[in-house]
């Protein structure tokens, strides 16, 4: 999908009073793009990096206050190691390059999942675009590395025993929103439209609590090739969607 692709049309399309707070998306299919291009998988990641960008662009253009992408999931580290390795080397890259942009677009970086054993190099660049892009309010771009959700959940019933066991907590305080205060979303709302392109019908272990509620968005398109138009035309399926939330 070029860069510059036109898009005025569906932006014009869009109910503003209806956007998704919170899109998360799991950037699925960069290994079946460079494969059928002849090249590495590694290419494919590289052409997923570029629509990310696209994607940051676009939802912070329309007004979303939360895009959260899947990058690294806790099963990654199985990947052949230099595929692995070149991921790690594009995401410390991504984020030395995209910091003055996120900046630029008041755009906070977060991270969802355990950084601790990224390697060091990823560890230095992570802390510095941390702390570059703290004081940015307009959104927040949730980047899922070593994650996995129900890991994430098992870690926050870890923490919850902990802050029971310290007396800090109280077992009868323990419901739905004292457990939203333990994830890696913790006082983020939950995610409105949630976008699997590449023709998957899965969760893949992706935000299980947080995704209660989704309106999910499938596309046979692949992830590189998914540009701004195709974010915005799951945005107008989401808004033709009826909502009910249990009720009716
Ligand atoms: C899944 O496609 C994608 C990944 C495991 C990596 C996602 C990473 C990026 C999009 C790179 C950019 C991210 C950052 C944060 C710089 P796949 O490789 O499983 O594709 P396939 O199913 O076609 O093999």
């Amino acid at each position: 999908m070029s860069r510059n692709e036109e898009y005025g049309d569906l932006l014009q399309q869009l109910d503003a009073e209806r956007l998704p707070q919170h899109i998360a998306i799991i950037m699925d299919g960069n290994g079946r793009w460079a494969t059928r291009r002849n090249l590495p998988r590694t290419m494919g990641h590289k052409a997923g990096a570029e629509s990310l960008r696209r994607a940051t662009e676009i939802c912070r253009e329309i007004g979303v206050k939360v895009l959260t992408v899947y990058a690294f999931s806790t099963e990654n580290w199985q990947r052949p190691q230099d595929e692995v390795d070149f991921l790690m080397k594009l995401f410390a890259e991504y984020l030395r390059r995209e910091i003055k942009t996120m900046n630029d677009n008041q755009v906070r970086l977060h991270i969802l999942g355990e950084t601790a054993p990224l390697p060091p190099a990823v560890q230095r660049e992570l802390a510095a675009a941390l702390s570059a892009t703290a004081h940015n309010d307009r959104m927040i771009l949730n980047i899922a590395v070593n994650y996995g959700g129900r890991r994430e959940i098992a870690f926050a019933m870890r923490q919850m025993a902990e802050a029971v066991a310290r007396g800090d907590l109280s077992p009868q305080d323990i419901d739905e929103a004292a457990v939203d205060g333990f994830l890696f979303t913790a006082g983020q709302p939950q995610p409105d439209l949630l976008i699997r392109p590449a023709g998957e019908l899965r969760l893949s272990n992706f935000l299980l609590w947080q995704a209660a509620y989704s309106e999910f968005y499938f596309s046979d398109i692949l992830w590189p090739d998914f540009g701004k138009r195709d974010l915005l035309t799951a945005v107008l399926a989401y808004q033709k969607r009826q909502r009910r939330f249990g009720k009716i």
